[in-house]
């Protein structure tokens, strides 16, 4: 069965403070809809939330980049946000950065991931969702899952995986892509995605069939307001079994908890640590960044699931790493490399400090 999956999320308000979405709010998105499929418009749909992120997984038809589902999803935030006002709830329609809706929401403030697929005959999907960082944090998952031999021993020793996957990668700066092919070109392409807040995985591909393996959000919120405006919280689509990693192979790079930027004020470097969904709730100093795993089985378009895949005990480590992981780099408190570098910052009173003080810098002289 020919099918599209897409997944758009957005912040469209905190409860309390950047923390936690409201049950009203994914109510109300619920509601949406649940009318959208019995108006024939979508198969199935998971309304879920990470953090302050409400979360719309949705199956249809219509293929990627299509007006009727995007419209769909920005008039249910548009709605979500009445709601969020009228609980006066933090940042209510944050993410909504246009005014009104035209054509897709890319660029408009919510964030995206979308894949047509040809469902198989079990079609295992597993989907990421980030709270508290950017869109660049899921390069170095998605290189262990499809390049890494050391966490996917598929590469090694199944025969379908054996030839590799490529990789697209966007320069978000300059609004360029390129593909490398992996495992040829594994160095060439680290220089690039090692470097997460300029250069994203946006898909991966079989580079013997073509399939495309995962997709990810790359809009970052930042470039689109040209202020700060909430970190990115991105998402990313990781098809599973068969010709693409198994479901522990792409759940394993997380047993690490990798430090990625975000966290308070956006400004920030902190571990990335899994929890459970009613887990993501970044509350110590407005973190750390948490990631969630929404497993499921598509059956003709039924999003079966989803299964809470963090929630196992298995991550507990990984949690437990993480918490002390935070402890130390907290403790750095507004030194680098815990703070970001001036020019990575999202907030910064550096311009306002540096007039009030341009005319005390003397030359420091031989
Ligand atoms: C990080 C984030 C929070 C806020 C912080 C200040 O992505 O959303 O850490 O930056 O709580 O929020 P404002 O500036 O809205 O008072
Ligand atoms: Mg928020
Ligand atoms: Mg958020």
């Amino acid at each position: 069965m020919k099918l599209t999956l897409s997944v758009i999320k957005a912040d469209i308000g905190g409860y309390v403070g950047h923390s936690e979405s409201h049950p009203d709010v994914l109510a109300h998105a619920y509601g949406c809809m649940l009318k959208a499929k019995n108006d024939g418009l979508l198969v199935d749909f998971h309304v879920t939330k990470c953090g302050d992120d409400a979360q719309l997984v949705m199956t249809h038809t219509m293929g990627v980049d299509n007006k009727t589902i995007h419209e769909l999803a920005w008039n249910t935030f548009v709605g979500c946000t009445e709601v969020a006002k009228k609980l006066k709830l933090y940042g209510a329609g944050q993410d909504l950065l246009a005014d009104a809706f035209s054509c897709n929401v890319r660029g408009m403030g919510p964030g995206l991931a979308e894949m047509d697929i040809t469902e198989r005959g079990s079609e295992p999907v597993v989907i990421f969702m980030a709270d508290k960082t950017s869109s660049g944090s899921w390069n170095l998952p998605l290189y262990k899952m499809f390049a890494d031999p050391f966490n996917t021993i598929g590469l090694v020793i199944a025969e379908n995986m054996h030839h590799g996957y490529a990789f697209e990668v966007h320069d978000v700066m300059h609004g360029k892509k390129i593909t490398f092919n992996s495992p040829d070109e594994i160095y060439d392409m680290l220089v690039f995605i090692g470097a997460p807040s300029h250069y994203c995985v946006k898909a991966v591909y079989h580079r013997d069939t073509g399939d495309v393996a995962a997709v990810s959000s790359t809009q970052k919120l930042s470039l689109i307001a040209g202020r700060y405006v909430g970190k990115d919280d991105p998402v990313c689509i990781v098809r599973c079994q068969g010709i693409f990693p198994a479901v522990g192979e792409v759940l394993e790079p997380f047993t690490t908890p990798y430090l990625v930027e975000g966290w308070m004020r956006g400004s920030h470097v902190g571990p990335f640590m899994p929890v459970s969904i009613p887990d993501s709730t970044p509350t110590r100093f407005d973190g750390p960044p948490r990631v969630i795993a929404c497993g499921f089985q598509l059956a003709n378009g039924k999003l079966i699931g989803p299964r809470d895949m963090f929630a196992d005990k298995s991550f507990d480590n990984a949690r437990q790493k993480a918490l002390d992981v935070a402890d130390y780099m907290r403790a750095h408190g507004p030194f680098e490399p815990h703070r970001l570098p001036l020019e990575e910052m999202e907030y910064t009173t550096m311009p306002q400090v540096m007039n009030k003080l341009k005319d005390r810098f003397i030359p420091i002289g031989d």
